[in-house]
């Protein structure tokens, strides 16, 4: 197989944070009197906590100050928070521990490659941690998806060429990110929201090291 590395995003892929990011932006929507819908989410899904937020207020069309955007992400974040506090490793999505077990065994290195500053404490909550050799999150990123800038840190500090890499993503910014890098790229989800990518799967159940070997020779 071509490819030495797997990058995987962590919302919506490793575990179903998702959900709860949407949950906690229709609620500051519904403060600020307005609907948000799930197919608005999908505009938000990959993209980082201040831009979500300027994309939200655009759907509103309600303008702030600067002062007062900062005000509402961090309320945004403690709703956030109170969801993903409760978390446990029973929340981590169908197959994705074997995957990255057997992409492991088989010598393939594994980095995680997240816009949420919240990452390395839901890694925690949910004991995965470990199965990484490498960590790169909003903390440690100046430029969100789509910009590659997240993936091309991973890709460098796993010591491997972007074209070696393979993306895993549920988010279009995050499709776009991994292409903007020069990355191949596996869509998690369905195709109707998602375009551009190699292969589209609907989660890990059935994905294996054998079958990456069949579609990266
Ligand atoms: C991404 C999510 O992984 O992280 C976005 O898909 C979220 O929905 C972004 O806005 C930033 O997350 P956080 O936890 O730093 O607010
Ligand atoms: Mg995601």
């Amino acid at each position: 197989m071509k490819i030495k590395a797997c990058l995987f995003d962590l919302d919506g892929v490793i575990v179903d944070t998702a959900k709860y990011h949407y949950i906690a932006w229709k609620e500051m929507a519904a403060d600020l009197g307005f609907d948000f819908s799930e197919d608005e989410n999908e505009l938000l899904k990959g993209v980082s906590r201040m831009r979500s937020l300027d994309i939200l207020l655009g759907i509103g069309k309600i303008t702030k100050t600067e002062a007062e955007k900062l005000e509402l992400a961090d309320g945004k974040n403690r709703r956030y928070l109170e969801y993903v506090s409760h978390m446990t490793a029973a929340e981590i999505l169908p197959g994705v521990t074997r995957f990255l077990d057997d992409l492991r065994s088989n010598g393939i290195l594994v980095a995680l490659g997240s816009a949420s500053k919240n990452a390395p404490m839901i890694l925690d909550r949910i004991h995965l941690k470990e199965k990484f050799d490498v960590i790169v999150d909003g903390n440690s990123v100046s430029r969100a998806k789509p910009d590659p800038e997240v993936f091309l840190k991973g890709a460098a500090l796993l010591g491997v060429q972007p074209h070696e890499c393979l993306v895993f993503e549920d988010a279009q910014a995050g499709i776009e990110a991994a292409l903007n890098g020069g990355m191949k790229v596996i869509g998690v989800g369905s195709s109707d929201h998602l375009s551009h990518a190699d292969h589209y799967i609907p989660g890990f159940k059935k994905l294996d090291y054998e079958l990456l070997s069949k579609w990266y020779l």
